[in-house]
């Protein structure tokens, strides 16, 4: 009996303060995926107030970034930038990067294997031309706009091997979906040429952005995701990354496209707009240095000290990725070691030429 309480005066604390933060999960937590709140718009009005102040920061933060950069971005929910370091740079980079030996996180979705190495500044003294990418400030100001919260983000080293699962099941991240209810930003500089034979970023156009008609997709969806046991309708519900069917798709007026870019492009997107891998019709690599961005979406302000607070970042960062893996490593679904990616299937500008 006293048990249940206990864990009460602290799970309902942790509850609430999810809702007034980044929570989306609608199974882990009761409120977020209480029926009765949702029916009375409490998904709704996270969404609506979440993206105010994302436009309130963005607003505050445009003098760092060209009008016509910010322009795409608020138009179309992702930049998209060919060329991005210069030549001679980049495949300075990319050859690092290709003989890059750290610990690698690699975890299995669906048919494919997602390998990353988290290059915090421990990983980055061993690797001079990322550092250089790290402290690019173009990067750095087009990240710190992006995100809404002038810091600059964490960077990766992602590698996915297409087809290399041996049990194929249907890979989650090639349904088009928002990764949460609110704005945020992931980055990718493609190292590999992108095609549909090593899967390219595809991405909805337009589809960050609030209308009437996604608003009401959202509380339909919310409604949706309360649902429990067997009236659940999809697997995915869950969690808040929701996915989107092709007739709702339609509905809403938006069409998918394809971003097929070549190596060195930097892609920037807004992933609250629908996205997804593309398919990957071959044994395949595609490796890019992936950045991520993710806050409080409720905090109106951004901080003022963006080196400080993303050494601060990483180094909370790094301890809950510790606790992530143990838990993923127990379930199966992740192995961690130290070496190198697998690169047997890459695809490099002189194999197209
Ligand atoms: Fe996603």
């Amino acid at each position: 009996m006293l048990q249940p309480i206990l864990s009460l005066t602290w799970k309902v604390p942790k509850w609430l303060f999810e809702v007034i933060s980044w929570g989306k999960s609608f199974k882990s937590n009761p409120i977020l995926g209480n029926y009765v709140l949702n029916r009375c718009g409490l998904h709704v009005f996270r969404v609506l107030v979440a993206h105010l102040l994302f436009r309130f920061r963005l607003f505050l933060l445009s003098p760092l970034v060209p009008s016509h950069y910010r322009r795409e971005f608020i138009e179309n929910g992702y930049i998209l930038i060919e060329n991005f370091l210069p030549k001679e740079d980049f495949y300075k980079l990319s050859g690092e990067l290709n003989r890059f030996e750290g610990p690698v996180r690699e975890i299995v979705e669906g048919t494919t294997i997602t390998q990353r190495i988290f290059m915090d500044s421990e990983q980055r003294s061993r690797a001079q031309e990322l550092k250089k990418l790290v402290e690019n400030q173009f990067l750095n100001h087009l990240m710190r706009f992006c995100s809404s919260k002038n810091r600059p983000p964490l960077f990766y080293i992602e590698n996915l091997c297409n087809h290399a699962n041996v049990h194929p099941r249907p890979d989650p991240q090639r349904d088009l979906h928002v990764d949460t209810f609110h704005p945020c930003v992931k980055a990718w500089l493609y190292i590999d040429n992108t095609s549909d034979e090593n899967g390219s970023y595809v991405y909805v156009p337009g589809s960050h952005r609030l209308t009437w008609k996604r608003l009401k997709w959202e509380y339909k969806e919310s409604l949706e995701a309360c649902k429990k046991g067997e009236d659940r309708s999809s697997g995915r519900y869950w969690d808040g990354s929701f996915r989107v069917s092709k007739d709702d798709l339609e509905e809403m007026g938006y069409v998918e496209k394809e971003l097929s870019v070549p190596e060195n492009t930097l892609v920037i997107g807004n992933v609250y707009g629908f996205h997804r891998r593309g398919v990957a019709l071959k044994k395949s690599n595609r490796m890019t240095v992936w950045m991520q961005a993710r806050n409080n979406p409720f905090n109106p302000l951004f901080t003022p000290f963006p080196k400080a607070t993303a050494r601060a970042f990483e180094g909370v960062w790094k301890k809950a990725l510790i606790r992530l893996d143990r838990r993923k490593i127990e379930s199966g679904e992740q192995r961690n070691f130290f070496g190198y990616l697998s690169r047997e299937y890459s695809r490099k500008s002189t194999d197209s030429k």
